[in-house]
């Protein structure tokens, strides 16, 4: 950073102040954690480099810890502070950790040593050494992992059982006292029963599940009201509420980290001791807390977290490494914002900021119109973003994103990128909402239908060059018809030339058109012409999949092609017919057969057939139908079968195997490093949870273990 070290020092500190009020004070932020991050780093840099310069003022946002707790909430002077952790944001930084802790530990046990007057680390000439000597240091601890909930920080006082008080942070001095709002959380014991202690103080986060959020951020969107950002922030306001009965309709949850204080009750050496006991007073305690005996293998817990985060039903943004010794704790001590024993191992950030150059609208292959931001490309949940969606006109309007707006970015997990919202006090002066066009951008220019009561816009012109090329892109792709080198540029150079218009055109494609076509030579062309020509013979579901209905998706078509087992059979199958087949449905049924009845679908069935193509009828199962009505769950690796083996093996049979689990799951089958929240739903849905031996005996049998 170019420029006078002191002058930006002052100008983050500004900066930090004003968003942490946003973030604390107002649970309405403006920046991702990821970038406000960014900005205290800058400074603890700038501040170490230059602590020659200007000293460190105490009240700088690097010493500090939250914001100042609100008037409108009465005050609460917690009996220890809370404090905040100090973040490692790799691998690195996490190991860097562990060695300064190796030298505190031994600092600390030198002294204990010497004062005991026992044996010491010496050094060579034999005198305890003060210091530990330079380099690595072995170090063998147990370390309590534990998932960094995205919620809100609480502090829950207990007095002879009775819940008495319920504090937020504040600025870890001060908090709020949120007594009638906490009483109203299902996951919050009220009273403890008669083995209580005479005082008990335990910490731990108030989130709001994923699926919580999104049900109140659909109710706020179809309401025409502008969304929460995220599950934190939600949970921040719903809980600061000066109407207790706003909070109880949140479905507001608690898992407890910490026993703060006690008196009158037991004692514990460790941690997870600890933690046990308040799980057994009945306070909610995190499933997928782990003790670990080395750095290496908290490494790689944090690594299996980094990566299944979003199989939880609550948002994480990090592992908390704990040293698990509580009188070692005690000896380390704190700095003036974050206990010494303890560390936030950070995932990557899931959500940055970024310009938004322009909003385009892209016309799909039903014609419908979905708006989406183009941005200056930046790197957010582990791929560099430069387009995301922004769903439909409605939501444009709700977030008020504009061109120019500095926006939030989001990239969780598998799910595609969204805009999240715009940085307000960034918007460039003078800048108009967005308006969606009126006509589709192809060159028909034709006009966009919204219908009455409808959230989406659609092009509703059949021969739109736009949906036509969608189509074609969507017969060529990996689940339909697999035509390699068939993407999106190949269509479109094919659909301009006027040499293909809809899906039979590509089967009568001559290499003589094609050759010194976009400078194509004599490879390029039969490459193509082979995966042409290779794709006569897709599955009869692939060519359903490949056709496009409206709601016909892989595993439909499956089971359609399976019943029918050639395409005339399907082509005059009864609606009725068809929604007899389990998994179809009347929506699918009747779907599919509009789509056969029309005569534009006959004249490509016949000119598809005409050009040679004739899918391979589906096999039928030489298995016995042991599984037939039932559904069975596969998470996590097998030994011995792929995803795909194993979903085919119970396919099979009669069987179903969906991707979650649900009322209707029969069993669970579990391989290394299963998906988390799949094991947590069977075991509260009392779904039974079998290993692959159990799983080869249930192909075999269809009988599942006893007990
Ligand atoms: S321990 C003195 N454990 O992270 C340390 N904190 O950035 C007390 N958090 O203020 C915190 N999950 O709100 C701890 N398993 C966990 C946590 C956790 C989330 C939050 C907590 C804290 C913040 C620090």
């Amino acid at each position: 950073m170019a420029g006078d070290p002191v002058e930006r020092m002052h100008e983050l500190r500004e900066l930090i102040a004003h968003h942490g009020r946003l973030y604390h004070e107002l649970d309405a932020p403006e920046l991702p954690d990821a970038d406000y991050d960014r900005l205290v780093r800058e400074l603890a840099v700038l501040e170490a480099t230059h602590a020659d310069l200007v000293p460190v003022p105490d009240d700088s946002p690097t010493r500090t810890v939250g914001g100042a707790p609100s008037a409108a909430f009465a005050p609460v002077v917690h009996r220890f502070a809370m404090m905040s952790l100090d973040n490692a944001m790799d691998h690195d930084e996490l190991s860097a950790w562990g060695e300064r802790l190796a030298r505190s530990v031994l600092r600390v046990r030198n002294a204990a040593a010497v004062a005991e007057g026992t044996e010491a680390v010496r050094s060579e000439e034999g005198t305890a050494l003060a210091e530990p000597p330079e380099g690595p240091l072995p170090l063998a601890e147990r370390f309590c992992c534990e998932l960094k909930i995205d919620g809100v920080a609480t502090a829950l006082t207990y007095e002879n059982g009775r819940l008495v008080q319920g504090a937020t942070r504040g600025d870890g001095r001060v908090g709020e006292n949120i007594t009638d709002n906490v009483r109203t959380l299902g996951d919050i014991p009220t009273d403890l029963g008669p083995n209580a202690p005479a005082l008990l103080e335990v910490r731990g986060e108030v989130y709001l599940p994923i699926s919580a959020f999104e049900a109140t951020n659909a109710a706020l969107l179809a309401a025409g009201q502008k969304p929460y950002v995220n599950p934190r922030n939600t949970a921040a306001g719903s809980l600061r509420q000066k109407d207790p009965a706003v909070t109880a309709g949140r479905q507001l949850r608690f898992w407890s980290y910490q026993l703060a204080a006690i008196e009158g009750g037991p004692t514990f050496d460790s941690h997870e001791q600890s933690l046990r006991y308040l799980e057994s007073l009945g306070f909610p305690v995190n499933p997928e807390i782990r003790v670990l005996g080395s750095l290496e293998e908290v490494l790689a817990h944090c690594r299996h977290w980094a990566e299944h985060r979003h199989d939880l039903d609550y948002d994480i943004d990090g592992v908390v490494v704990k040293i698990d010794d509580l009188a070692l704790r005690e000896e380390l001590g704190s700095t003036a914002r974050a206990p010494r024993w303890a560390i936030a191992f950070k995932f990557p950030p899931e959500e940055r900021t970024t310009l938004l150059r322009d909003i385009e609208v892209s016309i799909g292959r039903t014609g419908r119109a979905t708006p989406f931001a183009r941005l200056e490309p930046v790197f957010v949940g582990g791929v560099t973003v430069e387009t995301a969606t922004l769903h439909n006109e409605d939501q444009v309007a709700a977030k008020d994103v504009r061109p120019g707006d500095t926006v939030i970015v989001r990239r969780a997990g598998d799910v595609i990128p969204e805009v999240v919202g715009a940085v307000p006090s960034l918007r460039p002066p003078g800048s108009e909402p967005w308006q969606f066009p009126r006509v589709c951008s192809c060159p028909l220019a034709t006009p966009l239908v919204r219908a009455e009561g409808e959230s989406d816009t659609f092009c509703v012109e059949a021969e739109c060059p736009f949906q036509r090329d969608q189509r074609l892109i969507h017969f060529a792709s990996r689940g339909a018809m697999d035509i390699e080198g068939l993407g999106e540029r190949t269509v479109r150079l094919l659909t301009e030339a006027g040499l293909v218009r809809d899906p039979a055109d590509l089967y009568t494609l001559a290499a003589e058109s094609l050759l010194g076509f976009d400078g194509w030579g004599e490879i390029s062309v039969n490459n193509l012409l082979r995966a042409i020509e290779d794709s006569k013979a897709r599955p009869l579901a692939n060519l359903l999949v490949a056709f496009g209905v409206r709601h016909l998706g892989p595993a439909a078509a499956a089971v359609v092609a399976r019943a029918f087992g050639s395409l005339e059979a399907i082509a005059t199958a009864r609606a009725e017919e068809l929604a007899t087949l389990e998994g179809v449905g009347p929506v699918i049924a009747e779907a599919i057969h509009t789509w056969f009845a029309r005569p534009s679908t006959a004249d490509l069935v016949a000119r598809l057939r005409a050009a040679g193509v004739d899918p391979q009828a589906p096999v039928a199962s030489s298995e016995r139908p042991v599984l037939a009505g039932r559904s069975i769950v596969v998470t996590g690796t097998l030994d011995g079968y792929t995803r795909e083996q194993a979903e085919a093996a119970i396919l099979a049979r009669g069987g179903k195997s969906p991707g979650s689990v649900s009322k209707k799951t029969t069993a669970v089958v579990v391989g290394a490093e299963p998906g988390a929240s799949k094991i947590t739903k069977a075991a509260e849905l009392g779904i039974p949870v079998i290993d692959e031996a159990a799983f080869v005996q249930l192909l075999e049998t269809g009988a599942l273990p006893e007990g």
